[in-house]
């Protein structure tokens, strides 16, 4: 397939086909250029952007291809964001960004907090406090769905997750998104802000880690990095580097995916009447939402050797940005994938949560926290009634909403 040569609109410089510009995601507008992109170019160079030349891998196919080969498509040599790093940046090593042999033992340091028995341990726990957030709504006013619930929520699930001093849980949702929007990497001013937010961060969890050193282990992730071989002896800026990965990757992702089951079953009433008429769909919902929604737009790779992909010639050192947010709306594998159908068969083959040796490790624990929540508006027969347009993130790197205005009903 050639390579789309960027076209040039009249008066402007814009490649409409440049698809990391923040205003397709603010706008939502990011349908058409992607649905271009799968038909025309699915594997596209684009030469010129704001973060720098790079390659658009938009189908579903190309981006397994890509994932499943982890030495040739590296997330070390270049990060996993578009964004690169640049000069005088501090460098925060996390595993995400780590190649194999590296990331394979830090993960097995994470991963036995996600186990299906951990995830039976902190359910009544996650139920409990959904279950007091829903029932402090107003039903019948006006707020908004996202400070009040999708924010609340997850962040209470990453306090327990952590053993987070429970009054200042806030700080985690702050230091977040701080730390998740890419589009600082464009403002010296706020990449210095944001270098002190990070900063207050690692103290934080440094007093944290300090309380708990020389203890017992507990069965929060602090004590479990604490207690393991491949990360008690990690340096200052790689233990704050997996802090964050963790709170991040934990953080704007959830919170999304429960916004959009507000914003998108409003959206498709017809489909949220068949999931008030049967709350036995929500296991699938649950995953039909998180695909729909794909809070994660794209992560990125960086080749180490010349090779070939879809036709196209890759060099070593060009850098992929992998739209899951394209994959995921890929009508070869998901029929009329724009629409929300909550008993689409094939829901959970969606690639949201990536695929290979970095797919999300905490993938369990935000459905269970997802579920929940669908299964306590169930049982209270609420409704969410979206009452106002809702003000989305703009960049395409965290994909999701800042404002969404509703008003509860039962139904
Ligand atoms: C990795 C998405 C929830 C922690 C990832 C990746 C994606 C993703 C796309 C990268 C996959 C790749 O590079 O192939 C999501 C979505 C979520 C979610 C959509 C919610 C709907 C969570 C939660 C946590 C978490 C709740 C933890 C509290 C991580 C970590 C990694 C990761 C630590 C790195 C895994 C590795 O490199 O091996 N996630 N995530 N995520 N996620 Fe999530």
């Amino acid at each position: 397939m050639a390579t789309l040569a960027p076209e040039t609109a009249p008066g402007s410089r814009v490649d409409p086909l440049d698809v990391t510009r923040p205003e397709l995601y603010r706008d939502d507008t990011w349908h058409e250029p992607f649905r271009q992109l799968r038909a025309e170019a699915p594997v596209r160079y684009t030469p010129d952007s704001a973060f720098g030349p790079y390659w658009s891998v938009s189908s579903y196919k190309g981006i397994v291809a890509v994932e499943s080969l982890p030495e040739l498509y590296s997330s070390e040599a270049g990060g996993i964001t578009v964004a690169d790093l640049q000069e005088g940046d501090i460098k925060m090593p996390m595993f995400i960004a780590m190649d194999r042999p590296k990331h394979t033992g830090q993960r097995r340091t994470v991963a036995p907090a996600f186990t299906p028995s951990e995830m039976a341990r902190m359910r009544e726990n996650i139920r409990a406090r959904s279950a007091e957030i829903l029932d402090s709504l107003p039903v019948g006013e006006t707020f908004d769905w996202v400070d009040s619930v999708s924010i609340e929520l997850t962040t209470q699930m990453l306090a327990i997750l952590f053993d987070f001093p429970w009054a200042d849980r806030r700080k985690l949702t702050f230091w977040s998104d701080w730390a998740g929007d890419i589009e600082i990497a464009k403002d010296p001013i706020k990449k210095q802000e944001r270098l002190q937010h990070l900063f207050e961060c690692a103290a934080y969890f440094g007093t944290l880690w300090q309380s708990k050193l020389g203890k017992p282990p507990t069965p929060d992730l602090i004590s479990m990095m604490i207690h393991s071989d491949a990360m008690s002896h990690m340096d200052q800026h790689e233990f704050l580097g997996n802090l964050i990965l963790l709170i991040v990757g934990g953080n704007d992702t959830t919170r999304n995916s429960m916004s959009a089951f507000a914003y998108g079953l409003d959206l498709f009433p017809d489909e949220r009447a068949k999931l008030e008429a049967d709350p036995g769909l929500i296991p699938n919902a649950v995953q039909e939402i998180i695909r729909w929604q794909t809070p994660l737009s794209h992560m990125r790779r960086t080749a180490t050797a010349d090779t070939e992909l879809e036709g196209q010639t890759i060099r070593a050192g060009d850098k992929l940005a992998l739209w899951y947010v394209s994959a995921n709306r890929d009508e070869s594998v998901f029929a009329d994938a724009d629409r929300i159908r909550l008993d689409r068969e094939n829901a959970r083959r969606h690639l949201a949560f990536g695929h290979g040796i970095h797919r999300c490790v905490g993938a369990r624990l935000a459905e269970l926290q997802i579920g929940i929540l669908l299964e306590e508006m169930a049982r209270r027969r609420l409704r969410v009634n979206v009452v106002g347009a809702p003000e989305r993130v703009a960049a395409c790197f965290v994909h999701g909403y800042r404002k969404l205005p509703v008003e509860l009903s039962r139904y």
